[in-house]
């Protein structure tokens, strides 16, 4: 049977993953579950993010979803709480994290910048990603709860508010001698046109959905599950129908999102 393979997001924003993974595996059975109530997660504590996740392994469980790969398709979520997470289930679990190494080698300047959520930003996580891999580099720390929700709008009405993403990029000021900006925060490829307008294509905007992808693909074949990582150019007409979940009402595709709740896992422990 193809795998079932679930990608987890606070919002939207987990779908620019999502569609490099389908190229990857067009095969696979996806699932694509938004905690959207608890959106944005750039405002949390770690440890509501921790309660969510925990409440999203349970609900896999109560529902017997059989997922093969867990994909946190989310770098707040997977900075703030993909090792708890590993010690709570033998599912595999794939983290989205900012993609600081391949951002440090590609610069010429030698000044990169991580555009992401305030948790992503300040988590010890990504501190640890900087002194591992951007030791050669500066890197200039921006962080926006506003790029989120214009990223959400943008999905909906599929047009970019290019007004208010300047606002918010020339309040960020980001440093004139970056030439890479990491997109760390999976909601910001939706706004990547819109991106690429304002810095007149002068920066490379890097995030990290192929690597994403082939690592879906080699933990699939580890578990001896079938599995190519030749990208499929022609995948789009084989892509099988995709399940969505969601923790408030939403709209894909004009469609309304099943509505799920989810267990916090801390409460029960009180009861
Ligand atoms: N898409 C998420 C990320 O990659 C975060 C959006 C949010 O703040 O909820 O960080």
């Amino acid at each position: 049977m193809s795998p079932h393979i679930m990608v987890f997001d606070s919002g939207i924003g987990g779908t620019t993953v999502l569609k490099h993974i389908q190229q990857y595996i067009p095969d696979g059975r996806y699932s694509y579950f938004m905690d959207n109530a608890y959106l944005p997660y750039g405002k949390l504590s770690q440890q509501t993010i921790i309660q969510r996740l925990s409440g999203l392994l349970i609900f896999i469980e109560t529902q017997q979803l059989h997922v093969d790969v867990l994909v946190i398709a989310c770098n707040t979520a997977s900075t703030s709480a993909l090792s708890a997470l590993r010690e709570l289930t033998t599912i595999p679990i794939v983290g989205v994290v900012p993609a600081i190494k391949p951002a440090a080698l590609l610069s010429k300047s030698q000044h990169i910048a991580l555009l992401a959520t305030p948790a992503t930003v300040q988590s010890s996580y990504t501190q640890q990603l900087i002194s591992q891999h951007g030791q050669a580099v500066t890197v200039h720390l921006y962080a926006s709860v506003e790029l989120v929700t214009l990223a959400e709008q943008t999905y909906q009405s599929k047009k970019i508010i290019q007004d208010k993403l300047v606002a918010e990029l020339d309040s960020l000021a980001i440093d004139n001698r970056v030439d890479v900006i990491v997109l760390g925060c999976t909601h910001f490829p939706i706004l990547a046109k819109g991106l690429n307008e304002y810095f007149n294509s002068t920066v490379l905007l890097l995030d990290s959905g192929v690597a994403i992808a082939k690592r879906v693909c080699a933990i699939l074949k580890e578990h001896n599950i079938d599995c190519s990582d030749e990208l499929d150019a022609n995948c789009t007409g084989k892509k099988k129908p995709l399940r969505y979940y969601a923790t408030a009402s939403i709209y894909v595709d004009k469609q309304p999102v099943e509505l799920v709740t989810l267990i916090d896992p801390t409460q029960n422990e009180k009861s």
